[in-house]
């Protein structure tokens, strides 16, 4: 079965057609995130109904084979990329890092140049963010960043798509960060400025996002407050965003749990919000910490169409990439 899949919108003159890398929204340029959103909003509209594993009209990545890399642990990141290609016609398949000889102190250069030779692009989910721009300078093929300890850019697509769903456009929107300043924060601070709408990250001083990633936004002319008063950032929101206090890799000593404490996501916190606001999370959740079960279970939560995003965004950042749109 296929869908009656749409012709695909046309690329800007940027695109870098077969050898684009998605490693972080800073480095792509406006104009390509917003045509991967737009295609991604095409392509999820064009096959609504149809079963999961049915294969897109046209195929587009038809004889495309992806490897997948984990360093940790994943359920949404690996289950959506593999469906991802299963619809877009392609392959898949998935590597444990700690399988590979790359556990066992192979170079990721070799391992890079050794992996092109067999598939057209790699996914990754690394430890260290600067595994994943050592994979994309040594090998021929697309690199596309699935989580690091310093961001996650497929995430936030998803987001910017989920948020268009609910608003019509993300540009302009209120939208405020609450916890610690993490991989996703750092992707949402890049997505503020490259989709152009305000930020504010009420966020510990001691959990702070990454002072360089702050001073990139400010350079760019990019709308970011941080503040560490809870109630201020989320006030007047229309997007509220949380995320685990402890992520993967994360030193669980200390005072961690008690320092974020007062930036858990509850109802006295979303009654700052606008009233139309929407809440959103990346997931897994741990309910009762970094947000309550009123909010991440009620009416103005969207985590589900967001888990959804997932697979709709990272088709076309795929696409992209191969050089498909
Ligand atoms: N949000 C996200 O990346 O989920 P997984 O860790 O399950 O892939
Ligand atoms: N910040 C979390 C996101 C998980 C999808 C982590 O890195 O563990």
């Amino acid at each position: 079965m296929t869908a009656p899949f749409t012709t695909p919108l046309s690329a800007p003159e940027y695109t870098m057609g077969a050898n684009g890398h998605f490693i972080d929204l800073k480095d792509m340029p406006s104009e390509v995130l917003r045509h991967i959103l737009d295609t991604a909003k095409v392509w999820k509209e064009a096959r609504r109904g149809l079963p999961k594993g049915a294969v897109d009209e046209g195929a587009p990545l038809a004889g495309y084979a992806l490897a997948m890399i984990f360093e940790k642990s994943s359920t949404r990141t690996r289950i959506s990329f593999e469906m991802a290609m299963q619809q877009l016609g392609g392959k898949s398949l998935i590597l444990q890092g700690d399988n590979m000889q790359l556990g066992r102190g192979e170079t990721v250069a070799d391992t890079a140049k050794v992996i092109s030779r067999y598939v057209d692009a790699i996914m990754i989910r690394a430890n260290e963010h600067a595994l994943v721009q050592e994979l994309a300078d040594a090998g021929d093929v697309p690199v596309i960043n699935a989580l690091t300890d310093r961001s996650h850019p497929c995430q936030l697509m998803a987001d910017m798509l989920t948020i268009e769903e609910r608003f019509g456009s993300v540009e302009g929107r209120k939208v405020a960060w609450l916890g610690d300043g993490n991989n996703v924060a750092t992707s949402l601070i890049e997505a503020a400025v490259r989709f152009n709408f305000p930020l504010t990250l009420g966020c510990p001083d001691a959990f702070a996002p990454p002072g360089d990633v702050l001073a990139w936004a400010k350079a760019e002319g990019g709308d970011i407050t941080l503040t560490d008063d809870p109630q201020v950032a989320a006030k007047g929101a229309q997007v509220v965003i949380t995320d685990t206090w402890v992520s993967m890799g994360d030193d669980t000593s200390g005072d961690r749990m008690e320092t974020l404490a007062p930036f858990q996501v509850n109802d006295a916190l979303m009654a700052q919000a606008a009233t139309d606001a929407i809440f959103l999370h990346c997931l897994p959740a741990h309910r009762g910490e970094e947000v309550t079960a009123s909010v991440i279970d009620g009416p103005q939560s969207l985590i589900w169409d967001q888990a959804e995003n997932r697979l709709h965004a990272q088709k076309a950042i795929l696409a992209w990439c191969l050089g498909a749109i």
